[in-house]
C-alpha cells in the first residue's frame, strides 16, 4: 500500500495531523496499535487550550465540542486552605479554556476522518521504518498476525512515549532531558455534580489535590500520592475524604460525592528531546515530548506540534522547498520549552515536596502570596494556562 504520509498513532496528534492534510488535498493512512473502542475509551486528559478549540473549529470537528464542551472563564488555586481565583477574560483579552474528555475529542476526529475518506487501519502495529533517508520510507506493521508494509513520502510518529518511531532517531542526533517527579496522581472520574463551576488546584501540606469536571453530573478530580502508592491501597471513601481535606476553603466546603467509575494512578515525569526528526520522520506530541499533567498540556501540545508539521509538509507539496521541513523541529522547540516550564511551575508550585513550613514550602507560599496580590503574576499564570498564541 501506498500514501503521502504515512501517520502511526491514532491519538489526538495522528488524527488531527491527517485532517490538516486532507484539507490542504494531501493524503495519509494512519496505523493504530489498538482497536477503536479501547481508543476511544482511554481515559487521560480534558482541557482543551483556546488555539486548540480554534482549530478544531477550522477543520470543522466542533459541534458537539461547541455544545457540550464548558467553556470556563477563570480557575480557583488554593493553599492552604485559601482561594484565590485568575481571571482569564480580563487578563487574557477574552480567551479561555474549554472542559471536553479526550476521549471525547479523540472520537469526534476518529468519526471525521472516515467520513472524509481516510484509512485508520485498527489493531495494526508498526514494528520497524525502513529509508528514512530515501524519498520513499517503509512502514512494516503487523495486523492479525500478517506482516505488511506501507510505503510513503513522510512518515509522521504520533505514537506517544512508548511507541517506536522515536527509536529511529540516530543515537547521538538528539539531546534527551527527564525528571522523574517523586509523586503521582491518583484520578477518578464520578457520577457526582461538580462542587465547583471552575476548576480548583490546591495545595495541602497532606498534598495536591485538583477538582475538574467533565459535565453536570460528571466529577474528575486528582490527588497526590507516593510512586509507590498503589490503587487497592485506597477506599472510595478514603479517596472523597482526602479529597474533601485537600481541597477545602476554611470555610465548610463540602465535595459532592458519588459512585467512582473510574480510577488509576500516572506517574509524573517530564521528558523532552531536542531534536524531532530525521530524514522523512517527524515526531509529534507524546513521541516527543511528555509534560506533567498540572496544567492541562499534553494534549494540547500534541495538536500545536501538529499545526506545525502540516504546515510544513503542504508548503513542501506546493512548492517543493524543503526549508519549512528543515525548521521542524526548532519551529517547535520554542513553544514545548515554554510549556515544559510552565507544567514544571504548576508542579513545584502545588505538590507537596518540601516538609511542612520549611524554606522550600514557604517560598511556595510566597509564589502562591504573589499571585493573589499581582495583576502581573496573575496575568503570566492566566496567559500560559489558557495557551499563549503566537509561541
Ligand atoms: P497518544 O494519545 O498517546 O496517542 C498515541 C497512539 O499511538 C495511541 O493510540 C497508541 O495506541 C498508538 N501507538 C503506540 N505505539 C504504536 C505502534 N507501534 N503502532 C501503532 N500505533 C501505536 N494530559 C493532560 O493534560 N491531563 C491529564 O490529566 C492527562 N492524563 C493522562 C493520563 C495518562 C494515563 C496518560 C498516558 C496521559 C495523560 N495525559 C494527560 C497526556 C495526554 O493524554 C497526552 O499528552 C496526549 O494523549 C498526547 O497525544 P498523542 O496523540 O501525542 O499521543
Ligand atoms: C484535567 C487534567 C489536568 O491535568 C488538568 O491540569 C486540568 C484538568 C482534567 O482531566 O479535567
Amino acid at each position: 500500500q501506498n500514501t503521502q504520509v504515512g501517520i502511526i498513532g491514532a491519538g489526538p496528534a495522528g488524527l488531527t495531523l491527517a485532517l490538516l492534510l486532507k484539507c490542504r488535498g494531501i493524503d495519509s493512512v494512519i496505523l493504530e496499535n489498538r482497536d477503536r473502542p479501547y481508543v476511544e475509551s482511554r481515559v487521560r486528559a480534558g482541557l482543551l487550550e483556546q488555539n486548540t478549540v480554534d482549530l478544531f473549529r477550522e477543520l470543522g470537528v466542533a459541534d458537539r465540542l461547541d455544545r457540550e464542551g464548558l467553556e470556563h472563564h477563570g480557575v480557583y488555586l488554593s493553599f492552604n486552605g485559601v482561594r484565590n481565583r485568575v481571571p482569564f477574560t480580563e487578563l487574557t483579552g477574552g480567551r479561555c479554556i474549554t472542559i471536553y474528555g479526550q476521549q471525547e475529542v479523540v472520537k469526534d476526529l476518529i468519526r471525521a476522518n472516515l467520513d472524509q475518506g481516510t484509512l485508520i487501519h485498527f489493531e495494526a502495529t508498526a514494528t520497524r521504518i525502513d529509508g528514512l533517508e530515501t524519498d520513499s520510507p517503509m512502514i512494516h506493521y503487523e495486523q492479525n498476525g500478517e506482516a505488511h508494509t506501507l510505503t510513503c513520502d513522510f512518515v509522521a510518529g504520533c505514537d506517544g512515549y512508548h511507541g517506536i518511531a522515536r527509536k529511529h532517531l540516530p543515537e547521538g542526533s538528539y539531546n534527551e532531558f527527564r525528571i522523574e517527579y517523586p509523586f503521582s496522581w491518583l484520578g477518578i472520574l464520578a457520577h457526582a455534580k461538580p462542587s465547583s463551576n471552575e476548576l480548583i488546584y490546591a495545595y495541602h501540606e497532606r498534598g495536591f489535590a485538583l477538582h475538574s469536571l467533565r459535565s453536570e453530573t460528571v466529577s474528575r478530580l486528582y490527588i497526590q500520592v507516593a510512586n509507590d502508592d498503589h490503587i487497592d491501597n485506597w477506599t472510595d471513601e478514603q479517596i472523597w475524604d482526602e479529597l474533601e481535606l485537600r481541597l477545602g476553603d476554611n470555610n465548610g466546603f463540602r465535595l459532592n460525592r458519588g459512585e467512582i467509575f473510574e480510577k488509576g494512578i500516572t506517574p509524573m515525569r517530564s521528558f523532552m528531546i531536542d531534536s524531532m526528526q530525521y530524514g522523512r520522520l517527524f515526531l509529534a506530541g507524546d513521541a516527543a515530548h511528555i509534560v506533567p499533567p498540572t496544567g492541562g498540556k499534553g494534549l494540547n501540545l500534541a495538536v500545536a506540534d501538529v499545526k506545525i508539521m502540516a504546515g510544513a509538509l503542504t508548503d513542501y507539496y506546493e512548492t517543493g522547498q524543503t526549508t519549512r521541513l528543515a525548521a521542524y523541529t526548532s519551529d517547535c522547540l520554542r513553544r514545548i520549552w515554554r510549556v515544559q516550564d510552565f507544567s514544571n511551575t504548576m508542579t513545584y508550585l502545588f505538590h507537596k515536596q518540601a516538609k511542612h513550613g520549611s524554606f522550600e514550602n514557604q517560598l511556595q507560599q510566597a509564589k502562591f502570596d504573589y499571585i493573589s496580590r499581582s495583576t502581573a503574576m496573575a496575568t503570566t499564570i492566566a496567559e500560559n494556562y489558557v495557551g499563549l498564541k503566537d509561541v
